[in-house]
């Protein structure tokens, strides 16, 4: 499980926990540092939070829910609109410290909090289009009507990667649909709606929301590992669970494709946070008759990419998010050049001045990379770029559903017929045509297989935090 658990909850006032609608120490008394990823530097204090923090924010959310569940959906939108037009008054203080926290470069963080306030927006409409049905009924005298009602308290866990994103793409629907959860007391949510636990070691907290009877549902981004322990574990109280999981993101450039295009999406998709998303490229197929051309265009462009901390305007990759994943990467290269793969640039950790103190390595592209290496079994979530060529359309589908993870996969082509086969017989929850980058709001976002169940965003991400009611009514034909 990731360090970054929100409970019932937000970002805010260091060292302490939201919780009631108040900021209070951890119970636990102890703090941990946070440390920014570009200079090793410590930015920080957070409140480490424990089980009995948990159980509190549980019972804090637990209160609030009657009263919020009933709040009429236009009142629930209004807040939510309230909430993203703050994040976006503030994009620049919450793009600077997300840049500090986990490294992404500014550009990208303001992209970020634009995409998350956009999660708030859409859900503030949602919230209006929560519709039952009226079923006709087959006997006289029998009424049936479906209502959708909020499932109850949800604890949202959420990843390092996107910090502010990845928290408004579950609390947005979460609220809209009555749920109480966490964050933006500000935006005018009644106390206890929204709560915050932080936590260095997780587990005694995933443990209470586990385990609490009044936790409903849980809402996780993570690891496919934690996610799998997370639906055995809610199976002993059948816990709803919605999971967004690992991915192992193919691409696939067709002969007909547009190489420019193809650079262009695929450096998109594989370099956004330094290729730690869940559905960054991870294997890049390239047909034969494409091969060279695409490898020398994209590894001329990938060796053109700015490198440095990313509070610079200038630079396009910044630190990966601590030594761990830095060593991860290191792994998955020496594996695959141990191996037989060709370094064709980068491939070696960045050090010396501009780069003392941080987790940087360098944007690589590797050749004649092959199924059995690491790196085409294992995310890899960082800057390394792996090549495999491939000969026929069939062989490129086959290759590329041969993975347990289902999350995103790529493709490159002009012909329309391939396009469409390659849309439908790819074993992905999200499929880019021409294009690396397909998530937004109004979309829904989520895996087959082993990269998860269920939906965020878009009008299926709503459906994740409602129970559907059956209301079956005898009444009296005739008019007395
Ligand atoms: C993720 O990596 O989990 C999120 C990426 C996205 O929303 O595009």
């Amino acid at each position: 499980m990731n360090s970054n658990v929100s409970a019932v909850a937000g970002t805010a006032a260091e060292r302490r926990l939201f919780i009631g609608g108040e900021w209070v120490p951890a119970s636990t008394g102890r703090t941990f540092p946070v440390t920014d990823p570009a200079t090793g530097e410590q930015l920080a204090e957070v409140a480490d939070g424990g089980a009995e923090d948990a159980r509190r924010a549980v019972e804090a959310a637990h209160e609030a829910f009657s009263a919020w569940s009933r709040t009429p959906a236009l009142v629930r939108g209004r807040i939510l609109r309230r909430a993203a037009a703050l994040m976006r008054e503030r994009q620049e203080t919450l793009a600077r410290q997300l840049t500090r926290e986990m490294g992404k470069p500014i550009k990208e963080a303001r992209g970020e909090i634009e995409y998350a306030a956009s999660f708030f927006d859409w859900f503030a409409g949602e919230a209006e289009r929560v519709y039952g049905d009226i079923i006709p009924n087959s006997v006289p005298g029998k009424r049936h009507m479906v209502i959708k009602q909020p499932v109850g308290v949800v604890a949202a866990i959420t990843p390092w990667n996107f910090p502010a994103a990845m928290v408004t793409r579950k609390l947005g629907p979460a609220l809209a649909a009555g749920c109480t959860v966490v964050l933006l007391a500000e935006a005018g949510l009644p106390a206890g709606v929204v709560n915050l636990v932080t936590a260095k070691d997780p587990r005694p907290v995933g443990q209470e929301f586990l385990t609490n009877p009044l936790v409903r549902k849980i809402t996780f981004t993570g690891s496919t590992e934690v996610g799998k322990y997370l639906m055995r574990e809610a199976a002993a109280q059948v816990k709803r669970v919605s999971l967004e999981l690992g991915g192992h993101a193919p691409v696939i450039v067709f002969d007909d494709a547009d190489v420019d295009k193809a650079v262009q999406g695929t450096i998109a998709s594989k370099f956004r946070n330094m290729g730690q998303t869940c559905v960054c490229a991870n294997r890049i197929f390239v047909q034969q008759g494409i091969l060279d051309e695409f490898t020398r265009r994209f590894t001329e462009a990938v060796a053109a990419l700015k490198v440095g901390n990313g509070l610079n305007e200038d630079v396009q990759v910044g630190p990966l998010i601590d030594r761990a994943g830095l060593e991860k990467v290191q792994r998955h290269v020496e594996d695959a050049v141990s191996r037989g793969a060709r370094v064709l640039t980068g491939g070696r950790v960045l050090e010396g001045d501009e780069f003392s103190g941080g987790c940087y390595y360098a944007p690589t592209v590797l050749l004649n990379v092959r199924e059995g290496m690491r790196i085409m079994e294992e995310e890899t979530f960082g800057p390394v770029a792996p090549i495999i060529p491939f000969d026929t359309e069939s062989e490129a589908y086959r290759r590329a559903n041969d993975s347990r993870y289902g999350l995103a996969a790529y493709v490159f082509t002009e012909n329309v017929s391939r396009a469409v086969r390659a849309a439908e017989r790819l074993e992905y929850g999200i499929v880019g045509v021409n294009e690396g980058l397909p998530s937004t709001a109004q979309v829904p976002f989520g895996g087959f297989k082993e990269s998860g169940i269920g939906r965020e965003g878009g009008p299926y991400g709503i459906h994740e935090f409602v129970e559907v009611k059956l209301v079956g009514l005898a009444i009296a034909e005739d008019v007395p």
